[in-house]
């Protein structure tokens, strides 16, 4: 148990944002008429791992002075709520290494079951083993781990962090307070390509959902990206050969489709940006830890809300970021997976926006 679990919400009652749901502001709905009801949050742009596909290993972090406070982070969450935003997934970098990271999740946590029907997170596992329980705690039922590898050399060569065992623990401290966990693998061609079925009949017997990820060119790594890429559809069509995998209505309001594995009696997600666009259903808006909204993870489109946050009128400031940041929402995202030595798609790397 940890006994540090504070109670209070980080700055409350005057939140500038909060409003009566009855005269709510009008809801979130793009150019393209998609009704945006889930927010990818990020808190830090920090990490303690090192993946490979996701940043160098001499990265660069954003001063902490540029970082939105928790209490600014919790107004902002709380005027996507008064827009009719449901669902509350806090990302990074790694979200655990904020420090006190879990006083966020508690504060929004008691919007649980009122404005809010999920909040929850995406993790590298690191952290879990402390902070599992307190993030129960505070409301959360699942989290998202990043798992790509069971191999230990492997992981420490990957993440360039030598904390598979760190990691593992953390899983399973999650399940034990009673979070479901889904583990998120990206498919890495020649890294853990033919371990793939290995990773995912392991967390199917653990009980953990399993997604797939095609690696996305965000951000410029040592690695060149076309070597790393590995297309879903060749992977599923692997996996059919040994095994049956029967389409599944389940949703999590996320952009995987699922299939159910008979032999495993476990869930498997594809997420498939470059084979299978799921651009036509997005539901989501992401903002950085500095403030600034992304409506799509690969695109330039941004709207600055710690501007509008920090101005003299925030709340009409906001409401207009947030128009803006509708109209300016790109129909789909223009990843292109087929040029060699190209630049990143987005020069930005996915712990910086958040994912
Ligand atoms: P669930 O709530 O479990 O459905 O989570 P999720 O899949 O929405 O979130 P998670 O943080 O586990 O993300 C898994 C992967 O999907 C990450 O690599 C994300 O960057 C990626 N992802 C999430 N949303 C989008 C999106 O809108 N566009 C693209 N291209 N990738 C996304
Ligand atoms: N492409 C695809 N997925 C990535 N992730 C990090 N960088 C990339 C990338 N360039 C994954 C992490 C984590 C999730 C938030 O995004 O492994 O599972
Ligand atoms: Fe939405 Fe952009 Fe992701 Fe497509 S790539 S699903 S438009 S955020």
């Amino acid at each position: 148990m940890n006994d540090n679990v504070p109670t209070a919400s980080p700055r409350k009652p005057d939140l500038i944002l909060l409003r009566d749901p009855a005269e709510s502001a009008p809801p979130l709905v793009d150019s393209f008429q998609r009704r945006i009801t889930y927010l990818r949050l990020s808190v830090t742009d920090r990490c303690d791992l090192r993946c490979s596909y996701c940043m160098p290993e001499r990265m660069t972090f954003l001063p902490k002075k540029e970082v939105l406070s928790l209490e600014e982070l919790y107004d902002l969450a709380t005027g996507f709520i008064a827009r009719g935003v449901t669902k509350i997934r806090i990302t990074g970098g790694e979200p655990l290494v904020r420090r006190d990271i879990i006083d966020l999740f508690t504060a929004l946590g008691r919007r649980l079951g009122h404005d809010l029907a999920e909040l929850t997170l995406t993790t590298n596992g690191t952290q879990l083993a402390t902070h599992a329980e307190a993030l129960a705690r505070a409301g959360v039922k699942r989290v998202n781990v990043s798992l790509d590898t069971l191999d230990r050399a492997k992981f420490a060569e990957l993440t360039r962090r030598d904390s598979l065992p760190q990691v593992l623990e953390g899983i399973a401290t999650a399940k034990a307070a009673g979070l479901k966990v889904k583990l998120n693998a990206v498919a890495l061609k020649g890294v853990n390509e033919h371990e793939l079925p290995d990773l995912i009949a392991w967390g199917h017997a653990q009980g953990h959902d399993v997604t797939l990820i095609e690696v996305m060119p965000l951000g410029d790594v040592e690695e060149e990206r076309l070597d790393q890429y590995l297309p879903l559809d060749d992977v599923r069509a692997r996996l059919e050969q040994r095994w049956t995998l029967r389409e599944s209505n389940h949703r999590t309001g996320g952009p995987s489709r699922y299939v159910d594995i008979a032999e495993t009696g476990g869930r498997l997600g594809f997420i498939t940006p470059h084979t299978n666009n799921f651009c036509a259903g997005c539901n989501r808006l992401r903002v950085t830890a500095t403030g600034q909204l992304y409506p799509c993870l690969g695109g330039g489109e941004r709207v600055d809300l710690r501007a509008a946050l920090r101005s003299d009128a925030p709340e009409a400031n906001l409401a207009a970021a947030l128009d803006e940041a509708l109209r300016i929402k790109p129909e789909k995202h223009h990843f292109r997976m087929d040029a060699r030595g190209a630049a990143p798609a987005v020069p930005r790397h996915m712990s910086m926006t958040g994912g």
